[in-house]
């Protein structure tokens, strides 16, 4: 098949999630065998294109990893223009990009989510760089595309650890509350939450209210239920306290490296969003309250069938556009199909649950409570 581009860079970067693998898979194969490009695997994200570290992938090196978990290239949350070089936070935009030019990358592909669409057009506006893009992120926040790459994966473990958790729950008549990733977005603990029956769903978008909280709990437990499970977004957050900080913060800004032992005294756990909750709670209701948080265990591990499909899909139409020259787009999925979308107008977006979504419609119809007072 005849290709317009002959060379592609692809990375890796920001947070990890099943579907990385297929994701390289699907471009990489179909941009050597079908259209007989060269790829160049960057290691490291960003930082491995600023340092000039790289692997050649060949269709024998993307085999076997359509299952596997992770990213066989490696990741990381360095952005090129702020990148902390020898104790000093420099701009090193030229240097990624001359070093793409220096490997013969007529395009990089980019794999992120929100921060690495920001990165890449940032490459392309302000030093001419051709980048594309596909959406990853188990938090499902990538605008302009119906889903992302990583969410059905994470929402299904999340899923399974709240079925596991209503056994406990019942068995001690306690109320649990879950702890569930997405950053400043409600997606993953609405999905997880609606598809494990919690009782309680508490997203960002919503600010919840703790005398509605409580006021549900007590009367499940008056009509004889023996327990709750609240499903926590870790942004989630009381109405009144401002969404800032909601969750922890995901991009470091070091001005400089800390000094040895200022990083030996900063404390390294606080209590948690959760654990406030459940504290709060407890002393309302008296019921006895535990928590558990999901952490990365959502981002582990081999990738779903429905993540597998759609990364081997956005994949293929990745290389399918490259050959066609279409180039400084996000791949997004829109019904059916993948299309291509002006990274311009992703980047910098964030898509969150509008509060009147369906999903949120359907959850409150089966008397699932979002901890704020219907009206
Ligand atoms: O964006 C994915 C995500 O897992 C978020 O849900 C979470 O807030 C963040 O990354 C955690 O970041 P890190 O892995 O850098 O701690």
């Amino acid at each position: 098949m005849k290709t317009k581009t002959r060379c592609i860079g692809i990375l890796t970067s920001g947070g990890d999630c099943p579907g990385l693998n297929a994701a390289i898979r699907g471009v990489a194969k179909a941009a050597i065998t079908e259209y007989g490009m060269q790829v160049v695997g960057i290691l490291d994200g960003f930082r491995g294109l600023v340092e000039g570290r790289t692997m050649p992938l060949d269709d024998h090196l993307v085999s076997g990893i359509l299952t596997t978990g992770g990213t066989i290239l490696g990741t990381s949350r360095d952005k090129p223009r702020k990148m902390l070089m020898g104790g000093e936070v420099l701009d090193m935009t030229t240097t990624a990009v001359a070093n793409a030019r220096r490997l013969g990358i007529d395009c990089l592909v980019c794999l992120g989510g929100g921060g690495t669409q920001k990165n890449a057009l940032h490459l392309h506006r302000e030093a001419g760089l051709d980048v594309l893009t596909l959406p990853k992120t188990i938090d499902n926040d990538v605008p302009e595309t119906d889903v992302s790459f990583g969410f059905d994966t994470a929402m299904s473990i999340a899923t399974e650890a709240i079925d596991r958790l209503h056994t406990t729950a019942s068995s001690h008549q306690r109320l649990i509350i879950c702890e569930v990733m997405g950053h400043n977005a409600g997606w993953l603990a609405l999905g997880s939450g609606i598809a494990g029956g919690a009782d309680v769903i508490l997203i960002p978008e919503i600010p919840y209210d703790l005398d509605v909280i409580s006021d549900l709990l007590l009367d499940r437990r008056r009509r004889g239920k023996r327990f709750s499970i609240v499903a926590l977004a870790e942004g989630a957050h009381p109405r009144g306290e401002p969404e800032d900080g909601a969750a922890p913060p995901r991009h470091h800004k070091p001005k400089k490296e800390p000094p040895p032992d200022a990083e030996d005294e900063a404390p390294l756990v606080q209590e948690s969003k959760a654990s406030r909750l459940a504290r709060h709670l407890q002393r309302m209701t008296g019921i006895e309250a535990r928590v558990t948080s999901l952490g990365h265990v959502q981002r582990g591990g081999i990738p779903t069938p429905a993540d597998r499909l759609l990364c081997t899909r956005l994949g293929a139409a990745a290389a399918e556009l490259l050959a066609r020259g279409v180039y400084n787009v996000m791949v997004a999925v829109k019904g059916d199909k993948c299309v291509p979308v002006p990274l311009d107008k992703v980047a910098g977006r964030k898509k969150t649950v509008p509060p009147d979504h369906p999903w949120i419609g359907a959850a409150r119809l089966v008397g699932t409570c979002f901890g704020d007072k219907r009206t």
